[in-house]
């Protein structure tokens, strides 16, 4: 049988993530971000359709990189204000059973040792349903708002986020033998001193001694996830990722990417299967494809130009504010943007994109519009591309999941696109199933099992 596929509610804990502008309708609860009661219905909402997980995105500092300032972002709510996303989910693992929550976190914004603890305890508290999106953070203001005077460059953030891992890897998977927590009441003797280890680490940005703190949570090492795409971004996936998210265009770009990736996952030691791709994808589901259309259209009538191209602006580090909207872009000659027009072009053949055409044509990235059979047999082509699962990125909240889980679920659940039921055991072993709740032996964190006991540090 054909694989099934992998479903993420996609999210953050904002106002708003990807369609701007749609915060000011009536039937949708975004601007109700700061009430836990949303999460929790968007959470239940995601279980009851039986997503794999919800997977909240996250930032750490807006740049003035539209029309020369922030404005934009703050009257068109473009991904601030933004909430943590760790705390969030945090909050949410009493409210669900089943669902693996996936938060974002910065190397730039805690300590290894904490977000080692914290992310340990959160395992334990969720019975093994944590995921941990790795991101180095592409913005100037992230950086100043801890400590620097500017950006890291970007091949230097990727040196740093090997560094940062190597120290949780060593805390999650070393520190505490299998066998180290013994709780013998008769005798007094709760945990064994003789198997619970420093770590002595010591790197260019880090000296942490060790031990862990926490015993040893039903996944060690959350379930990892990245997203970069640059040559440093993907060789950092293909060596520690265990999920990737992508955006490609169409399912024959998918195709390209993933074996490209999969190759390079195979070179860094890895089963080419040990990483996961999943595609970013927004839906618009109706009874008939009339309606779907129709409901498509009233929803990009809400939508806002300029919240879009505020954002394509942040992402591209190119203020497209500053330009004519109605001009060819190819006429501003700046770089950044070459890659945008030329996946634009491919997807237009002979069109001269416009600003404003570019900033449309971001948002409508891998939408489907159809009924639930017709999003079905788009999902096979993609699936059949070699992705491995989709985040659903919404359009309203809660309603967008809502549509999702109770009207195309079952139809991918009949064509076995969608998982039946929750397998049991943690997220990692839902994901990838037959294996074990443990990150396998061929990922680097693995080789820090059993290396700090007192015979192997001396060797
Ligand atoms: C689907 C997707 C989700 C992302 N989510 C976040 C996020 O939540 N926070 C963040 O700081 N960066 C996020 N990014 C940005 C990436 O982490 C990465 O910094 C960016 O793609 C540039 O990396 P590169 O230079 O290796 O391509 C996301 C990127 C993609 C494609």
């Amino acid at each position: 049988m054909a694989k099934r596929l992998i479903f993420n509610a996609f999210a953050m804990n904002s106002v708003s993530h990807v369609y701007h502008g749609l915060w000011r309708r009536d039937d949708t609860a975004q601007v109700r971000f700061n009430d836990l009661s949303t999460w929790i219905e968007v959470a239940k909402i995601a279980e009851r359709g039986r997503f794999d997980a919800l997977f909240f995105a996250d930032i750490i500092g807006v740049d003035p990189v539209y029309k020369g300032s922030w404005d934009t972002f703050l009257t068109e709510t473009v991904q601030i204000p933004v909430n943590d996303s760790f705390t969030l989910v945090a909050a949410l693992v009493g409210a669900t059973e089943n669902l693996g929550l996936t938060f974002t976190s910065s190397i730039l914004q805690a300590h290894p040792f904490d977000l080692a603890r914290k992310v340990s305890t959160l395992d334990h508290l969720s019975k093994g349903r944590v995921g941990w999106n790795i991101v180095t953070s592409v913005s100037h203001n992230a950086a100043q708002n801890f400590g620097f005077d500017r950006i890291v460059p970007h091949d230097e953030r990727y040196r740093w986020a090997h560094e940062y891992v190597d120290v949780v890897y060593k805390l999650w998977e070393g520190s505490w033998d299998e066998d180290a927590l013994v709780e013998d009441r008769q005798r007094n003797f709760y945990a064994d001193p003789g198997k619970v280890h420093r770590i002595f680490h010591e790197s260019e940005r880090y000296k942490v001694l060790g031990p862990h703190l926490t015993t040893p949570s039903p996944q060690r090492t959350p379930v990892l996830f990245q997203a970069g795409s640059s040559k440093a971004g993907r060789a950092f996936a293909a060596k520690n990722a265990e999920g990737t998210f992508i955006v490609s265009k169409n399912p024959d770009g998918a195709r390209r990417l993933v074996n490209e990736v999969r190759g390079q996952v195979a070179a860094a030691g890895r089963d080419p299967h040990d990483l996961l791709f999943i595609q970013g994808m927004a839906f618009v589901v109706g009874s008939t494809e009339e309606e779907a259309q129709r409901k498509a259209r009233n929803l990009a009538e809400d939508i806002s130009l300029d919240g879009l191209a505020a954002h394509i602006s942040r992402d591209l580090g190119v203020d497209l504010g500053l330009l004519d909207p109605d001009r060819p872009i190819d006429e501003a000659e700046i770089e950044g943007v070459q890659g945008l027009v030329r996946v634009f072009q491919e997807a237009h053949p002979g069109q001269r994109p416009t600003v404003r055409d570019l900033a449309s044509a971001y948002a409508l990235n891998a939408q489907v519009i159809g009924t639930p059979e017709q999003i079905a047999d788009q999902l096979e082509l993609w699936r059949d591309a070699g992705i491995d699962g989709v985040n659903v990125i919404y359009h309203t909240l809660p309603g967008s999941f809502a549509e999702f889980a109770d009207h195309v679920m079952p139809v991918l659940r009949q064509r076995g696109l969608a998982q039946q039921d929750y397998a049991p055991g943690t997220y990692r072993e839902r994901l990838f199933q037959g294996r074990g709740p443990r990150i396998n032996e061929r990922h680097p964190a693995a080789r820090y099992r059993g290396a700090f006991t007192p015979a192997r540090a001396a060797a």
